[in-house]
C-alpha cells in the first residue's frame, strides 16, 4: 500500500484521482496538488475516499520536494502540463521517489515533442535506484502497450504501424479542445512528421489525410500528425519500416483552427498589448471551454488503436488493436468525457504496475519496454476493454 502524490487537478487529474481511489489496496493515501487549491478541492469533494489537497507551483522543484517530504509520498504522478515534467523529475530525484507522466517535456517557448530532455535523466534515475515511466496515457501510453503486445503475441516482424485516433463525439460547442487547449493546439499546428525506412519525413501541418474505417464509428477522415510515441517505438519495435500517427478532425474544427491561425491567435510568442506582453494562445485558452467541463453534454464515441502490418509464420498479417469508449458512459462513471477518461485510466494502471512491482526497473522508460500482458489485462478490468480485428 502506498502514498501517491498526484500533481494537476484538471480533466485528466480528476479521472486519475477517482480511479486510484477505487483501488485502495494499492493507493492507500492520495494527495492531490495543483496550482490552484480550489481545483483540488472541487475534485476531492466529489470522491468517496479521503483525499488530501495542497497548493503547489510545480514549475518550482523546491515546492514539489517540500510536498513529497511533507506527505512522505512513495511516488509522484504528473498530470499537470508538459512544461512541468523536468522540475517534477528533479523533485523525484531529490527525494528518491518514482515518477510517472502522460506527456513528454516541451519547453514553453518551443512547440516540439522530443524525449531527449527526459531520456537524459536515465543514468541519474538508475543511480538513485528509482523509476520514471513516461507517457502512461492512451496515446502515448496504451498505444505503446498495444505495440509491445502485437510484437509479443501476433507478429514475428512488424513492418508498419498506423496509430489511429478518432474522436467522433459532439460536445455541443462550436469550438473546444478535448484536453488542455494550449497543449492541444500546439500539437496540431506543428509540422506533421512520420518515419519511413530509417528517416523522418516532415510535411506541412495537416497536409496529408486518409479515410480509415473505425470500428463502431465508421469511415472517418484522419490527418497525419507527429506524435511523441513514434520516437520511442522506432527504437523498441524490431524490424519496423514505417510508423505514422493519424487523428480525425471535423471540417468545422479545421475551419475554426484555420481562422484562429490566420488571425494570429495560435501564436506562442508574446505580443505587446496595452502595455503588457500577452501570448495569444494562452489568451485563447482562457476564452475556450475548460475541457473538464465538456463531459456533461458530450455524446458519441472515441476509437483509438493501432493498425499493424507485418509477418507471422511467414505469412503477411494485418491486425488492429483498439478501444472504443463512449463519452456519456465515461461521464456517468467518473464525471468526465472520454478523452480525459482514456488518459486517466492508463495513468492509474501504470502507477499500479509500478507500486506493485509488476513493472519495476531503475531508470527512465517508455511503456513498450515492459511486459504488456498485465497492463492489457488491467485495461479490461478498469474500464478500457480492448479488442482485436484481423484485417
Ligand atoms: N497521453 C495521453 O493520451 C494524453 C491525452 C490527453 C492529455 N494528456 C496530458 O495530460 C495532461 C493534463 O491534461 P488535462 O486535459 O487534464 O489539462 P488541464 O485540464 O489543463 O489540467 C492541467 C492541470 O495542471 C495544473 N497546472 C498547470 N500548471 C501547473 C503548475 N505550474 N503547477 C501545478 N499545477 C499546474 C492546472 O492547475 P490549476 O487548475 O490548479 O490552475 C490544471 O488543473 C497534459 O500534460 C496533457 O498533455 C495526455
Amino acid at each position: 500500500m502506498a502514498k501517491v502524490l498526484i500533481i494537476g487537478a484538471g480533466g485528466v487529474g480528476s479521472v486519475v484521482v477517482r480511479k486510484c481511489a477505487r483501488v485502495p489496496e494499492v493507493f492507500e493515501q492520495i494527495i492531490l496538488a495543483s496550482r490552484r487549491l480550489a481545483s483540488c478541492e472541487a475534485i476531492a469533494e466529489t470522491v468517496d475516499h479521503p483525499i488530501k489537497t495542497a497548493q503547489v507551483d510545480a514549475d518550482d522543484a523546491q515546492q514539489v520536494i517540500a510536498l513529497i517530504k511533507k506527505h512522505k509520498a512513495d511516488m509522484v504522478i504528473n498530470v499537470a502540463l508538459p512544461y512541468q515534467d523536468l522540475s517534477i523529475m528533479e523533485a523525484a530525484l531529490a527525494t528518491g521517489v518514482d515518477y510517472l507522466d502522460t506527456a513528454n517535456y516541451e519547453p514553453p517557448e518551443l512547440a516540439r515533442f522530443e524525449y531527449r530532455w527526459q531520456w537524459a535523466y536515465h543514468e541519474r534515475f538508475a543511480r538513485r535506484d528509482i523509476m520514471a515511466l513516461l507517457g502512461s496515457g492512451f496515446d502515448p501510453g496504451v498505444t505503446n502497450v498495444f505495440c509491445a503486445y502485437a510484437q509479443k503475441h501476433y507478429f514475428d516482424e512488424i513492418h508498419s504501424i498506423d496509430i489511429v485516433d478518432c474522436n467522433d463525439g459532439d460536445h455541443g460547442h462550436p469550438f473546444a479542445t478535448n484536453f488542455n487547449p494550449e497543449i492541444n493546439i500546439r500539437e496540431i499546428t506543428q509540422p506533421g512528421k512520420y518515419w519511413q525506412e530509417g528517416r523522418w519525413i516532415e510535411i506541412d501541418p495537416l497536409s496529408l489525410s486518409q479515410t480509415f474505417e473505425f470500428p463502431e464509428v465508421g469511415p472517418r477522415r484522419a490527418y497525419l500528425l507527429y506524435h511523441e510515441e513514434e520516437e520511442s517505438l522506432v527504437r523498441h519495435i524490431h524490424g519496423l519500416r514505417q510508423i505514422r500517427f493519424w487523428m480525425t478532425f471535423s471540417e468545422d474544427y479545421l475551419t475554426h483552427l484555420r481562422v484562429l491561425q490566420n488571425v494570429g491567435m495560435t501564436r506562442i510568442t508574446p505580443v505587446r498589448f496595452e502595455g503588457r506582453d500577452i501570448v495569444p494562445l494562452k489568451f485563447l485558452k482562457a476564452l475556450l471551454p475548460d475541457p473538464g467541463s465538456l463531459g456533461k453534454n458530450y455524446r458519441g464515441k472515441t476509437c483509438i488503436g493501432c493498425i499493424f502490418k507485418g509477418l507471422y509464420r511467414d505469412k503477411p498479417r494485418k491486425l488492429m488493436l483498439y478501444n472504443v469508449s463512449d463519452h456519456r458512459r465515461c461521464f456517468e462513471e467518473v464525471g468526465a468525457q472520454a478523452v480525459s477518461y482514456t488518459t486517466g485510466v492508463p495513468t492509474m494502471i501504470g502507477a499500479k504496475m509500478m507500486l506493485t512491482g509488476v513493472w519495476k526497473r531503475a531508470g527512465v522508460f517508455n511503456m513498450e519496454q515492459f511486459d504488456p500482458d498485465p497492463f492489457m489485462a488491467d485495461l479490461n478490468r478498469y474500464g478500457l476493454p480492448w479488442q482485436q480485428l484481423e484485417l
